[in-house]
């Protein structure tokens, strides 16, 4: 009798999540397409950049004014793709991916502030950051082998997969280690402040060395 109880509250934890997961995908679908048809009209553009500006005011004491951030440890947004960028701020607001100060941010967001911000960023050009170049060329074959084929072989990701080229590389390197450390380890995976069932089993095998070498390449990508 307990045990068909815990089945049933067990079932139906999964059906609402599955509901809520799909429920944050329609939204995202429906945002990313009113982005696309605002992106496709010059003057209508134009004005969402300038309204997405200044509600990033905020945003740039970290990430920039240009989206170009100048904390390694900071991610650019400039160059963004809006779906990831839209799928990111969600996980901040439920709580999936964890950081103090974006957790309470992305809470306040309306949908009219995401498309302004998503369009924003997405329009900044990326400014490569300048790194070691012998460091870069060691992980030059590692990349083009192992991240290509969702990143893409310059690194500007597609419409869901993250653009990283000239992200910071500090940025990228922990990025990259908490992957690999929630892959390794189940006590890690609880405490996270990010997780990914995608990144997690292709960074398990990669030691501290080869994230250095892939994170200074993905830096100087145009
Ligand atoms: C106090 C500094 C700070 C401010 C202010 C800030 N951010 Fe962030 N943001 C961060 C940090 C640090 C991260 C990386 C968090 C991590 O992965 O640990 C981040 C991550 C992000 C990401 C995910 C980027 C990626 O590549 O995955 C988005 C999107 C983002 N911020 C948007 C915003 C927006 C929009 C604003 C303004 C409304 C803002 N942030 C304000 C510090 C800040
Ligand atoms: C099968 C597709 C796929 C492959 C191959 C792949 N990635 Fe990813 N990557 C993803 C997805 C999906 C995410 C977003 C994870 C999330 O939701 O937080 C991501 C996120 C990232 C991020 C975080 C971006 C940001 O702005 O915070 C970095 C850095 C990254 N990947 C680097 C790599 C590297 C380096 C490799 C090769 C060793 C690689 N990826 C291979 C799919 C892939």
């Amino acid at each position: 009798m307990y045990n068909s109880y815990r089945l049933l509250i067990c079932i139906l934890f999964v059906l609402a999540s599955y509901q809520m997961a799909s429920a944050q995908e329609s939204d995202i679908n429906k945002i990313s397409l009113i982005i696309k048809q605002k992106q496709s009209t010059p003057t209508i553009l134009k004005q969402a950049i300038e309204i997405g500006r200044e509600r990033a005011l905020l945003c740039s004491v970290c990430h920039g004014t240009d989206g170009n951030s100048t904390k390694s440890d900071v991610p650019n947004l400039a160059g963004q793709n809006p779906v990831y960028l839209l799928e990111q701020i969600e996980k901040f607001a439920d709580g999936r991916r964890k950081n103090y100060v974006m957790n309470s941010l992305a809470k306040d967001f309306s949908t009219e502030d995401k498309i302004n911000l998503a369009i924003f960023y997405n329009n900044m050009p990326v400014k490569p950051a300048s790194v070691d170049k012998n460091l870069a060329q060691k992980g030059k074959q590692l990349y083009e082998t192992q991240c290509s084929s969702c990143h893409g072989k310059h690194g500007a990701g597609s419409t869901s997969f993250a653009r990283i080229a000239g992200q910071q590389p500090i940025y990228v390197f922990e990025t990259l280690k908490q992957f690999r450390d929630n892959a390794n380890d189940d006590r890690l995976k609880k405490a996270t402040k990010r997780k990914s069932s995608i990144m997690e089993p292709i960074v398990k095998q990669y030691s501290d060395n080869e994230l250095r070498v892939i994170s200074a390449y993905i830096a100087q990508l145009h």
